[in-house]
């Protein structure tokens, strides 16, 4: 301590009040910033009280905790969305010369949902219409937020403006029980419709391809039947809104191609089958797959002895493009020319299915064509098609497309319950 005492007698009188002023303002300072800090901390927690009593009474007054909580799997699914990258089937790429804005009216269909996969992984910009009368969103939800896709819910009976170059004009039903469903309306659909993609083709300067039919030649007197050959059609019948229909559009095609230039290409399908058709629209595939899966007995019309020839979905795809792509602007039969008999065919399904198949014989059909086999020399000639999947493969793949079809449905029928 005398040592301390020592240590500061050396300091003089003012150096140590200017010491002790420093001490004391230190002093001063911290006590103000201790007490201003505390003030700050009871005005926070009066504040944070404030708020959550705001909070609990619009809590009560709007329900929002139930709110948030209905939000909760929303947010939940957004993020799994933008952790996952959505996979797309893979799609070539093109440059902008060679990429092509392409329409598919009907796209969501069975046969449209096909070309769409076809041209979008070829690289093109697709837009499907589509009313979804007969089509389904599941067809083409693997393509939904795809740059190069675009989905339009519309009915083509009235007019819509795209920016096109290649229209695939396939929207219309295409199974009796759909088409005689609303006879009316399948009319208009070919009729009006069919004026309204024309005269945007008219606009826009875009090529349109009509996805016409076999029906066209009607129960034919013909056989094969050549494009040349004008058909034995039942302009009163049951199947006369879809077969008149289909004519008279292919007139308009062809008036629009003579009077305002319209570049148009025509495809008469012939049977096509596969994956993506409807279980239930009655058409003799569906009927007698479902029939043999389920079971039950194959129902042949009549006699069985009526023909019929069954391309696969593939096979047409490639005909509609190359059509679509080529120089030829005459009607062409894109179909398989192999021939079977309506009971050769049920056998072929039994057999194919497996199980214990009976096949029953119910009355004939009215207007049902007795023969129908395509001649398909100009698709030859001109397109160099010819289909190449043999019935048997397609078969297959299309029993087991309709397989898990039908366990997807009862595994939805016991959620039900
Ligand atoms: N599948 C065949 O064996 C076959 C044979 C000959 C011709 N075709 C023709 O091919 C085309 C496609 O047939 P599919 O078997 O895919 O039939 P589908 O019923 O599966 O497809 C037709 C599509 O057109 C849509 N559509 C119907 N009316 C419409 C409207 N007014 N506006 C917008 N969309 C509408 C439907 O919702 C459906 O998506 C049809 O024009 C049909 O006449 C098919």
């Amino acid at each position: 301590m005398a040592y301390g005492i020592d240590a500061f007698s050396f300091l003089n009188r003012k150096f140590k009040v200017f010491i002790l002023l420093i001490f004391g303002t230190i002093l001063v300072v911290s006590w103000a910033t201790v007490n201003r800090n505390r003030s700050v901390v009871a005005n926070e927690a009066r504040i944070s009280q404030r708020v959550l009593e705001d909070m609990k009474e619009n809590l009560q007054k709007y329900n929002i905790e139930t709110f948030d909580e209905k939000l909760k799997p929303l947010e939940l699914r957004i993020a799994n969305l933008e952790n996952k990258e959505r996979k797309y089937p893979p799609v070539k790429y093109l440059s902008e010369k060679d990429r092509k804005r392409i329409l598919v009216t009907g796209g969501a269909g069975f046969v449209g949902s096909h070309l769409v996969d076809a041209l979008l992984m070829a690289g093109h910009e697709v837009t499907v219409v589509d009313n979804f009368f007969t089509g389904r969103k599941r067809n083409i939800e693997h393509w939904i937020g795809h740059e190069n896709f675009e989905l339009l819910n519309h009915d083509i009976v009235e007019p819509v403006l795209l920016e096109v170059d290649q229209i695939y004009h396939l929207a219309s039903p295409a199974s009796p029980p759909n088409y005689m469903y609303n006879p009316i309306k399948t009319i208009k659909t070919n009729t009006l419709g069919t004026l309204n993609m024309l005269g945007l083709a008219k606009r826009v300067h875009a090529r349109l391809l009509l996805a016409s039919t076999s029906e066209v030649y009607g129960d034919p007197e013909e056989h094969p039947q050549r494009e040349e050959y004008w058909g034995h059609v039942n302009p009163i019948g049951p199947r006369a809104c879809y077969d008149e229909g289909k004519r008279v559009a292919e007139t308009m095609c062809y008036a629009y191609a003579k009077q305002d230039h319209v570049e148009v290409r025509v495809a008469r399908i012939f049977n096509t089958f596969g994956p993506r058709m409807h279980m239930n629209d009655g058409r003799v595939v569906s009927n007698f797959i479902m029939q043999a899966l389920e079971g039950k007995p194959l129902t042949v019309y009549g006699s069985g002895k009526q023909t019929r020839s069954f391309q696969y979905i593939s096979d047409l795809v490639n005909g509609l493009i190359l059509l679509m792509n080529s120089d030829f602007s005459q009607p062409v039969n894109i179909g398989n020319p192999v021939e079977y008999t309506i009971m050769e065919f049920a056998e072929m399904i039994s057999a194919t299915v497996g199980g214990k198949t009976m096949i029953s014989n119910v009355a004939k059909m009215e207007d049902d064509p007795q023969r129908r086999k395509p001649d398909i020399s100009r698709a030859r000639k001109y397109l160099g098609w010819e289909p190449k999947v043999p019935l048997l493969v397609g078969l297959n793949r299309t029993i087991a497309y309709f397989k898990k079809e039908l366990d997807k449905s009862k595994k939805s029928k016991l959620i039900d319950l």
